[in-house]
């Protein structure tokens, strides 16, 4: 009898125990809801492209050009805007590295793994 009991209040308390931890994972994830890799490398992509300066010359949300192209839709396209080559992410880098015409390198001044942000945050775009 007194198992029993015992075995019960085990159970109980197990069962309790999974409740409140899916209740919690549950909030958590809605005050905070977990980005994807990509998610998070675009937003550092976003930082980049203020703070490189790229946004002086390009516009994020329109196909107007500032000084270069509008990039607002980037990867939907088939061809870059200014050189007409194929949109991909290798010329893309491509042209922060040895640019088409006016635009000045960044060579120097991106390591590759800011290159990869930046371009999944044009991805987004
Ligand atoms: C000083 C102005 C300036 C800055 C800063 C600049 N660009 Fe450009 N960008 C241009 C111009 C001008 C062009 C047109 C092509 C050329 O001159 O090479 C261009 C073209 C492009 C293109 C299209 C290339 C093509 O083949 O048509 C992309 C993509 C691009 N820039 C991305 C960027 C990114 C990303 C940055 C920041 C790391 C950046 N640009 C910074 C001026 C700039």
């Amino acid at each position: 009898m007194r198992e029993t009991t015992l075995h019960r209040t085990t159970i109980v308390l197990a069962a309790l125990f999974v409740v409140v931890a899916v209740v919690f994972g549950v909030l958590r994830n809605t005050i905070n809801p977990p980005r994807s890799e990509q998610g998070r490398q675009a937003l550092l992509g976003a930082e980049l492209f203020r703070e490189k300066g790229c946004s002086d010359c390009h516009a994020a949300e329109s196909t107007r050009t500032k000084v270069g192209p509008g990039l607002k839709g980037l990867f939907d396209r088939e061809k870059l805007p200014v050189s007409g080559r194929p949109v991909s992410e290798e010329n893309v880098r491509k042209q922060l590295k040895d640019p088409y015409e006016n635009m000045p390198s960044f060579a120097e001044s991106l390591t590759e793994q800011e290159k990869d942000r930046i371009i999944a945050y044009l991805k987004t775009l």
